[in-house]
């Protein structure tokens, strides 16, 4: 035999020689969640080992995600039951959750790169991601004024990414415009390009206590069924100006990434969401696999092309690439 793929697995530094991905620190972006309050620090039963924080308590987990060398975290805002409202006017509010919390973030530590989500769902008194119409279907453009709006306040608060996740049409666009007008042309935009309708959002969805109250988004995040729609979708958010592009969930939707990943150039971040999370963490937990799952999921994302991971697992990565696990 003259090809023998074992010669080059024969010892763990002959291996590490020849490994073709390799997952790093600098790829994660740590998910935050953020309620109104104080003194909370709160485990997310849906999301075990993820918490609800509110302001006061954020200095030590900011501190602890910088020690292990994470340098990107993604904020998510749950703001009172009684300020949500059919236009989801707090998002925009520039005393609200989520411009407090990146104000706060900065002051403990101006060298955390702090991207938002951009959406209404967590503050529309409907749960739904935009405006609604009178027959309950998301008004397009009527929303995304005010996308643009939550993202000029998110980066007045000294936000250094915006995301928007709302899936409505020609968004990026209208937010680049409005970020440019303000004076932000330097503040860069990953969209949630090709965002599914997806069940792996339920455990978020308890979390940031954004599940809609009629309905479902069908009729604004994409069929899982479909991954041409994919590439329209990524088309259309490079010719508006993102920075970029993000496929979302990831594990279920590898596929989707190595195809994004295929056609275009721009960076490419994949969500590992909460579902996904979820059933690996309760997994390892209950002992029925080893914490390597974790490590090997992950993976699998950067595998399949993805250049940055948006993942509740961060933390535990970080732990895991330090040392050497
Ligand atoms: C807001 C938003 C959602 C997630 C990220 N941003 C929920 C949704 O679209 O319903 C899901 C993240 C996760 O499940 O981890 N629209």
């Amino acid at each position: 035999m003259l090809r023998r793929p074992r010669r080059l697995r024969v010892n763990s530094a002959t291996r590490n020689l020849v490994r073709e991905t390799k997952l790093n620190i600098e790829d994660l972006i740590y998910p935050l969640f953020i309620v109104e309050g104080e003194n909370i620090k709160r485990e997310i039963s849906s999301l075990p080992d993820v918490y609800h924080f509110s302001l006061d308590m954020l200095e030590e987990e900011i501190k602890e995600i910088k020690d292990l060398g994470i340098e990107h975290i993604i904020l998510f805002g749950i703001p009172y039951d009684h300020e949500k409202d059919a236009c989801g006017s707090e998002a925009y509010n520039e005393n609200g959750i989520i411009q407090r919390a990146v104000k706060k973030i900065k002051e403990i530590d101006p060298d955390m790169n702090v991207v938002t989500d951009v959406c209404m769902c967590e503050y529309t008194s409907h749960g739904h991601c935009g405006i609604l119409t009178e027959g309950g279907y998301v008004d397009n453009d009527k929303t995304l004024e005010c996308l643009a709006q939550i993202a000029v306040s998110h980066v007045k608060a000294g936000a250094d990414m915006v995301a928007p996740s709302d899936m409505m049409d020609g968004r990026v666009k209208v937010i680049r415009e409005a970020l440019d007008k303000a004076g932000f042309v330097h503040i860069p935009i990953m969209s949630y390009s090709v965002k599914y309708a997806s069940t792996f959002y339920g455990p978020f969805r308890e979390a940031a206590n954004s599940a809609p109250s009629f309905g479902d988004r069908k009729a604004y995040q994409m069929d899982p069924a479909n991954t041409n729609e994919a590439l329209i979708e990524a088309e259309l958010d490079v010719l508006e100006g993102a920075d970029i592009l993000m496929v979302k969930p990831a594990l279920s939707y590898l596929d989707v990434i190595r195809r994004v990943k295929d056609n275009y150039n721009l960076p490419l971040a994949a969500y590992n969401v909460s579902g996904e999370y979820a059933m690996l963490k309760s997994a390892v937990k209950n002992g029925i696999l080893s914490e390597g799952a974790i490590y090997e999921s992950i993976l699998s994302i950067k595998r399949a092309g993805a250049d940055i991971i948006i993942t509740y697992f961060a933390k535990d990565l970080a732990k895991m690439i330090r040392d050497k696990k």
